[in-house]
C-alpha cells in the first residue's frame, strides 16, 4: 500500500512463509518493490554474506534475489567489520537516514529476545554487539554444521530502533514460543522479556498459530479464531 516504504526485515523461520507470499504476489505482477528499503534487524558478527548461515544469505535467498528491489536499498549490518563501534555506528545513521521503518517484522526468541535484544539488554539502546546467550545458540544451531560453529557475538538493531518503527508484525509459530509470548503480552514490562516491550508500542500486530498461542488461550479461556482482550 505505500510503494516507497521502509521495511525491517527478520530471520528465521517464522517469516519464511511471509516472504513466499510477497514473491508470489511480486510473480502475479500485484506488487513492485522498486521503490522499497529494506534494513534488517540483526546479523551475525564475523560471518561473510556468502556464508550459507550468515543473516545476508539467508535475506538474498529467501527473498532479496526474487523481487525487483534495488540492491543499494537493502541494508543488513556487515557481520564482517570487526569494530562494533564502526559498525553500529553506520547502521545507525543508515537507520536515522531513512526517516524511521514504517513496518518492522519481528519473530521470537524462545527466551523472548526480539532481533537479537537478548534477556537483560538495554530496553534504551540503538545497534549494538551482543554477546549471545547459551539459549540462543543452543536454539540457532540447528541451522549450522555443529553447535561450535554458532557465532557468539551479532549485531541487532536495539529496542530503541525497533521501538522507533511505526507499526509492527510479530510472527510466532509452534509451542517452543508460547511462554515467551504469553510473558511478553501478559508479564509485567521488563528487560529480562526483551519482547515485553511491544507493549508500549500503539501498533503491534500478532500473527501466531495456535500453539505459539496456547497458554495465553488457556489462561483467558478463550477458543481459536476468538477475541484475545
Ligand atoms: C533468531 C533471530 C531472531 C528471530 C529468532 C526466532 O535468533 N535473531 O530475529 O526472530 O531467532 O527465530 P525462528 O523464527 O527461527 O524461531
Amino acid at each position: 500500500m505505500k510503494p516507497d516504504a521502509v521495511l525491517g526485515l527478520a530471520t528465521g523461520e517464522s517469516p519464511i512463509g511471509t516472504y513466499k507470499q510477497l514473491i508470489e504476489w511480486y510473480n502475479k505482477g500485484d506488487l513492485d518493490f522498486s521503490e522499497i528499503h529494506t534494513v534488517n534487524l540483526d546479523e551475525y558478527k564475523g560471518l561473510s554474506p556468502e556464508n550459507p548461515q550468515s543473516y545476508a544469505y539467508y535475506m538474498s535467498t529467501n527473498l532479496l534475489n526474487h523481487v525487483n528491489i534495488p540492491k543499494e536499498n537493502t541494508n543488513i549490518p556487515n557481520g564482517l567489520e570487526d569494530d562494533s563501534e564502526v559498525e553500529c555506528a553506520r547502521y545507525d545513521n543508515i537507520l536515522h537516514s531513512l526517516g524511521g521503518i514504517d513496518l518492522q517484522l519481528l519473530g521470537i526468541g524462545g527466551n523472548g529476545h526480539i532481533g537479537f535484544n537478548e534477556p537483560g539488554n538495554n530496553f534504551n539502546k540503538e545497534t549494538h554487539c551482543v554477546t549471545l546467550t547459551e539459549n540462543t545458540i543452543q536454539a540457532n544451531a540447528r541451522f549450522f554444521d555443529s553447535i561450535d560453529d554458532v557465532p557468539k557475538y551479532a549485531y541487532t538493531m536495539g529496542i530503541k530502533n525497533i521501538m522507533q518503527a511505526k507499526g509492527i508484525l510479530l510472527i510466532a509459530s509452534g509451542a517452543a514460543k508460547a511462554q515467551a509470548l504469553y510473558d511478553s503480552f501478559y508479564g509485567p514490562i521488563t528487560p529480562s522479556v526483551p519482547g515485553s516491550i511491544l507493549q508500549l508500542h500503539n501498533n503491534v500486530t500478532v500473527i501466531a498459530d495456535e500453539a505459539a498461542l496456547s497458554i495465553i488461550l488457556k489462561e483467558h479461556e478463550i477458543t481459536p479464531g476468538g477475541h484475545i482482550k
